[in-house]
């Protein structure tokens, strides 16, 4: 079985913990999508879903979901969404789609946060994955150096990398830019995520720590739940 298949099986049993009447929250991403594919195929009254990116957003509409903003509907019931790395007590990497903000503003605001994942998501320890870390466009090489220096107390051997695409420069929704860190076990995530956001220019990270209440993993014979 592929992992795309996973991360089908993953969002289609999270579609099952969906209400009718819920306010729900879409995550961004591949996995995320399969959620929002199930949640529609449900066809449940009185949704009303709350997009992390303008990419979900534009397929939620697509199928026909019921749209609404964080800002018209503060309080979301439950939100599903997907993960770069599930580590221990359900820490997580986010960001690999570089809308680690939304998705932080949109999980804080949320009774029940459910990650969904493909089974090579889950490790020991945080760190195989590139850390996303958005910063400020402005002057965001400056803020780059201070990540650099934080990154060295950290045991990183080197900086953090500004990310590029095809076009260019990978811009978020916001406006902002992502450096991703370089991979390597983060030993000490909690410090990590207090010293980069401490930082002026720096937005958000893509630590999520203490937020996902359940994880969904994706297996070959069926799924996996973990608890924190
Ligand atoms: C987007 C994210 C995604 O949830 C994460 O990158 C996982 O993506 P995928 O489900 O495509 O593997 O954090 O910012």
């Amino acid at each position: 079985m592929s992992s795309d298949e996973q991360k089908k099986r993953a969002g289609e049993a999270a579609a099952q913990r969906v209400e009718a009447g819920m306010v729900v929250g879409l995550g961004t991403g591949s996995t995320a999508a399969w959620f929002v594919r199930a949640l529609a195929d449900r066809g449940l009254s009185g949704l009303r879903c709350v997009p992390t990116s303008e990419a979900t957003a534009d397929l939620a509409r697509e199928l026909g979901l019921p749209l609404s903003t964080l800002e018209d509907t503060p309080r979301i019931d439950l939100t599903v969404d997907g993960a770069d790395e599930v580590g221990p007590g359900l820490a997580l990497i986010k960001g690999g789609g570089a809308a680690l903000l939304r998705e932080k503003l949109v999980w804080e605001a949320s009774a029940r946060c459910i990650v969904i994942a493909d089974a090579a998501k889950v490790v020991d320890r945080l760190g195989r994955f590139r850390l996303p870390i958005e910063v400020v466009a402005f002057g965001h090489r400056t803020t780059a150096n201070r990540i650099a220096d934080v990154l060295a107390d950290h045991g990183f051997g080197q900086g953090a990398a500004l990310r590029t695409a095809e076009r260019g420069i990978v811009r978020t929704d916001g406006g902002n830019v992502i450096y991703d860190a370089p991979s390597g076990v983060i030993e000490n995530p909690a410090q990590l995520a207090a010293d980069l956001k401490s930082l002026t220019g720096v937005v958000e990270h893509g630590l999520f720590l203490d937020l996902a209440d359940e994880a969904i993993i994706g297996l070959d014979s069926g799924v996996e739940h973990l608890n924190p």
